[in-house]
């Protein structure tokens, strides 16, 4: 996967709770120095309570529950809930869901909690959970930002979806990289997976892919 060059790497959690490759991603953004934050599916990951009975969220948790090694699952524990950060004085708050419920929260485009943000004091906020990309400039001139996904976009299936932030331009764009999922569904198959992992990573891949897949995880994260 081809990724612009960027001075950091920030991301807004759930690094685990969906799929198979646990250490693997972690290992990763240790390896870089990304700063993270916490997911609710790490929450669920680090917690010993009772899983979603969605097949797909089932599946992810248990197997990170069972792969995670004890030094990663050191440093997932580790990662703060929200950050307030400063990148050469621009001024950023990062969390997953939300500002007033960092795990749980969904803020899409169209929420009323958008006019909120724009009154927090600083130059963006970048929220995830939705999987769905949200960008806008304020005003004045400040950020609102949902990368979208990753590993599982919900608006760019096939695709990791990010922002690229200029903290000297004051400037964010999309950033949309295709990636191939035909391993990490192979992988996912091997370890037992059902077909939820064709309708929600194989579109692009040959076999069953079930009709409505597009809408069936559209309002979870
Ligand atoms: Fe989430």
């Amino acid at each position: 996967m081809r990724v612009p060059p960027c001075d950091a790497v920030l991301c807004l959690g759930d690094v685990l709770g969906y799929y198979c490759q646990v250490n693997e991603v972690i290992d990763t953004l240790r390896a870089i120095n990304a700063v993270c934050i916490r997911g609710n599916h790490d929450q669920m990951v680090l917690d010993e309570g009772q899983v979603s009975p969605d097949d797909a969220v089932r599946f992810g948790i248990e197997v990170a529950r069972r792969t995670l090694t004890p030094q990663n699952r050191s440093w997932l524990a580790q990662q703060p809930l929200a950050l307030a950060l400063s990148l050469d004085g621009y001024r950023a708050l990062l969390v997953h869901g939300s500002p007033w419920d960092p795990l749980n929260e969904y803020v899409y485009s169209d929420s009323p909690r958008l006019r909120e943000l724009e009154s927090f004091q600083y130059d963006a906020i970048a929220w995830g959970h939705t999987h769905r990309e949200c960008l806008i400039k304020t005003a004045r001139g400040r950020w609102l930002i949902n990368p979208g996904s990753v590993g599982q976009s919900r608006t760019h299936r096939g695709y990791a979806c990010g922002v690229l932030l200029s903290t000297r331009h004051r400037s964010a764009r999309i950033v949309r990289v295709p990636y191939p999922a035909g391993r990490l569904v192979a992988e996912c198959e091997r370890l037992g997976a059902g077909l939820w992992v064709r309708r929600s990573l194989g579109h692009r891949l040959p076999g069953p892919v079930s009709r409505g897949m597009t809408d069936d995880c559209r309002r979870r994260g």
